[in-house]
């Protein structure tokens, strides 16, 4: 464990999080009418943003389902609330002023790219649900991002990179649908298949400490996270890429596959099946993942395999999402492949449709349900500081894939 660089790596966000803002978030007991919210508002998350536009985050904490292997953790729903807290006062410090905006986490896009999913033929039964049927085809956006908090920092810098799917035309009730395209499904990854955090506890003493700007503090990260937890966070924040289409990406935490009884509890992760054969430029502008991309979609398509890995009768753990699940206990099994087609992304209407986009876990299917504690954590976190964003910079969200799609240089 390298505690220089996990402060080094979690300095940035500290700094620009500010110190010494009052937290004004708390929890209600009525609507922004005034009506009493239901008598399972313990389960409820009610959160007070009327700073913006008098608008207030109403979301239902999402149950376990003990029969995939979740259980709630003790004191799960007051760390979310507390989470949205801190993350509200960080988005408000670090993006003051309206349009400015931004995710609080993967602010920084290396483009939004436009993608046809097609999974395979006769896929075996287990292998289906929900949109993962032998033959369907789906057009897709895929944004491409640093996780850094900070969006200015050069693309060389060590970091866990982020792969977020938005597949179109996918009918059917969703668990939570953003305003705008409601037959959207969207899948979620990072360029790791383990995370660092596994607790309510952990996560909310690791955010505050960042956010609390105060070294004392954020010396005792290593403390909050473990042994295990800090070393897996430095080997996230130590990721060097030549090209974010030349990566490998995975859920890190797992989902459903398939409704009732049939339901099982799977991860998935996208393997790029063109060449690998991008360098590091000896003096790296800082945004050069960005050029990567678009130099390789300005000389044709690229594809990647689209992969879940079963949990079947294995121990591995739903809740726990420390250790990888590793392949020699559960293999991935490839059930389609992603084509992201020849095209010039980098345009700054593409860009701001990227940035007033939203990709959400639970932007989903029942079939593809995500499970355990950090995805039940997202249900929240991601549409406070998505409905935040878009308040702050009145922006709406867009509908359907970009305009001018495939627009060639
Ligand atoms: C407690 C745990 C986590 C918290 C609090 C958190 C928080 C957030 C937030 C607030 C956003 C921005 C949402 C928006 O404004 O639209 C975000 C985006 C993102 N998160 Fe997480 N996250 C967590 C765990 C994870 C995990 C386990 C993954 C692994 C797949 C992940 C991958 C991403 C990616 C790729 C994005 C960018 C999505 C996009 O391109 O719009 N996060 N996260």
């Amino acid at each position: 464990m390298n505690l220089k660089q996990i402060l080094f790596g979690f300095v940035g966000a500290a700094v620009i999080g500010g110190v010494g803002f009052q937290l004004y978030g708390q929890y209600v007991t009525t609507d922004h009418t005034g009506v009493p919210l239901p008598a399972d508002s313990a389960r409820q998350i009610a959160f007070d943003l009327s700073r913006y536009s008098g608008a207030r985050l109403k979301a239902a904490y999402p149950d376990a389902d003990a029969f995939l292997g979740e259980s709630l953790q003790p004191g799960e729903v007051d760390a979310s609330a507390a989470l949205i807290a801190t993350l509200v006062e960080k988005t408000r410090a670090d993006y003051y002023g309206p349009g400015k905006a931004r995710r609080d986490a993967h602010p920084k896009s290396h483009g939004c790219v436009t993608a046809t999913m097609q999974f395979d033929a006769d896929l075996p039964a287990q292998l289906t649900g929900g949109v993962i049927q032998s033959g369907a085809s789906y057009e897709a956006l895929v944004r491409f991002s640093n996780g850094s908090p900070n969006p200015m920092t050069p693309d060389v810098n060590g970091d866990t990179r982020g792969m977020a799917i938005k597949l179109f035309g996918a009918p059917g009730e969703k668990l939570f649908s953003a305003p705008g395209d409601e037959n959207v499904q969207d899948f979620i990854m990072i360029s790791s298949p383990f995370f660092f955090i596994n607790s309510a506890k952990s996560y909310t003493k690791f955010f505050e400490a960042i956010n609390s700007g105060k070294i004392w503090k954020m010396a005792a990260i290593p403390f909050y996270l473990g042994v295990k937890g800090s070393t897996q966070a430095v080997r996230m924040m130590r990721q060097k890429i030549a090209n974010p289409l030349e990566t490998r990406y995975w859920s890190v935490v797992p989902s459903q596959l398939g409704t009732g009884d049939a339901r099982q509890v799977i991860k998935f992760s996208a393997r790029p099946l063109g060449p690998r054969n991008s360098q590091i430029p000896a003096n790296p502008a800082p945004n050069f993942l960005r050029q990567a991309m678009a130099t390789t979609l300005s000389r044709g398509p690229y594809q990647m395999e689209f992969m879940i890995q079963r949990r079947g009768n294995t121990e591995l753990s739903v809740e726990d999402s420390i250790p990888e699940w590793p392949e020699t206990k559960a293999a991935f099994q490839r059930v389609g492949v992603l084509t992201i087609h020849q095209q010039n992304f980098s345009t700054p209407e593409r860009d701001m449709y990227c940035e007033n986009q939203s990709f959400n876990p639970w932007h989903s299917l029942p079939a593809h349900r995500p499970l355990g504690m950090i995805s039940r954590t997202r249900r929240v976190v991601y549409q406070a500081i998505a409905e935040l964003r878009h308040q702050m910079n009145s922006a709406s969200y867009p509908t359907g894939l970009p305009a001018n799609e495939n627009a060639l240089p």
